[in-house]
């Protein structure tokens, strides 16, 4: 039997399992030029709690009653359709759901398998990963002996924004929520120094890890880790705005503290949504796939199993029990 995802109940705050119902649903028949898929991983991603909300966000929002849709890799179990055979790989937008049509195949992207296991297509060589390019390297701009410091290091796109500024010969510096994340981006990811923001300072840390003050903020956080950053950015900081997680569940805007510093240092400060960039994907996946081929690079994948662990696995994200990129798998491949 075929099984959805409903989202029936836009959350204030915080969602909780009330927002999501789990149901049966017809089993996806296949009309002419249409595709069938298996979906192996769902892709947890923060944007998604944006979509929850009535007005307007960088992406549509959810309908009531509607299945949630995200980055979901799968693989074609039913084809009328010349572009895909069954068997393939691919990655889409698609409904949470166990079996999906896709009309005409649309929006339906092979993946290659040369690029490594499926799921990489939805993180490291992915929108995550092209995130974490983008921040950290084109609006970064980080040159050797920079200090570059990432909020939520331990996360999906942080992790990656480590290991490439790193490469850039940064010094490289992370905050996470624990300890084990901690150790993870400084032993795995090979970052200079982290700290754990929830039980250390956050000034204390930036005075003592980035000693000759911060040259690139990547942003994933904001709210009173952005305020950090802006006391401790050195002149002409580059501040690359990627998200702004310790916003995303609040109900009232707190607003930002210390941003005359931009005018002081004349720092930089660019947000940027990933969908204008998507262009770049085939040039990033082919620059960076050999580096996690050669084992240079590292990417963790945190895998939670079966379709209604998706809402519990979402919050969960969220309020930080994940390292790395969360996924949630629903077949083998
Ligand atoms: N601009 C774009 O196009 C784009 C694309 C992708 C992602 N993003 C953004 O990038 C950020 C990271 O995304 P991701 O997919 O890599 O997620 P992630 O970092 O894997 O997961 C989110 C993490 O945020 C941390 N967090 C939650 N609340 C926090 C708070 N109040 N203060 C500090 N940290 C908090 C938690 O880790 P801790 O345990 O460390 O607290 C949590 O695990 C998000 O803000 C997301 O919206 C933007």
């Amino acid at each position: 039997m075929n099984q959805h995802i409903l989202f029936v109940k836009r959350p204030v705050g915080w969602p909780d399992a009330s927002c999501f119902r789990l149901e049966s649903c017809p089993e996806p028949a296949c009309g002419p030029e249409d595709v069938v898929v298996e979906a192996l991983y769902l892709s947890l991603d923060p944007y998604l709690r944006g979509r929850m909300n009535e007005g307007p966000s960088y992406a549509p929002g959810f309908a009531l009653n509607q299945p949630i849709v995200s980055r979901v890799v799968g693989r074609v179990v039913a084809s009328k359709n010349a572009r895909f055979a069954v068997g393939d790989f691919v990655w889409g937008f698609l409904g949470w759901a166990l079996r999906t049509v896709v009309a005409r195949g649309e929006g339906l992207h092979r993946i290659d398998p040369a690029l490594g296991r499926p799921s990489l297509a939805i993180s490291a060589l992915g929108m995550p990963g092209l995130t974490a390019w983008v921040g950290a390297i084109e609006l970064g701009m980080p040159a050797p002996g920079d200090t570059v410091y990432i909020s939520s290091a331990a996360g999906a796109v942080g992790q990656l924004a480590g290991q490439f500024a790193k490469r850039a010969g940064a010094r490289v510096v992370g905050s996470a929520g624990s300890d084990d994340k901690v150790a993870y981006v400084i032993e795995k990811c090979g970052f200079d120094a982290a700290f754990n923001y929830k039980t250390t300072d956050m000034d204390a840390a930036l005075r003592e890890l980035c000693p000759r003050g911060i040259d690139v903020y990547f942003d994933n956080v904001g709210g009173s880790t952005l305020e950090a950053a802006l006391r401790h950015a050195n002149v002409a900081a580059r501040f690359p705005v990627c998200g702004m997680i310790s916003a995303y569940n609040e109900t009232q805007d707190r607003g930002v503290r210390g941003l005359q510093a931009l005018l002081n240092k004349r720092i930089t400060m660019t947000g940027f949504i990933i969908y204008d960039h998507v262009h770049k994907l085939p040039a990033y996946q082919a620059r960076v796939a050999p580096w996690f081929r050669s084992g240079e690079m590292t990417f963790h994948e945190d895998i939670v199993d079966g379709l209604e662990n998706a809402p519990g696995a979402l919050i969960g994200m969220m309020k930080g029990e994940s390292i790395g990129k969360r996924l949630v798998r629903l077949a083998r491949e």
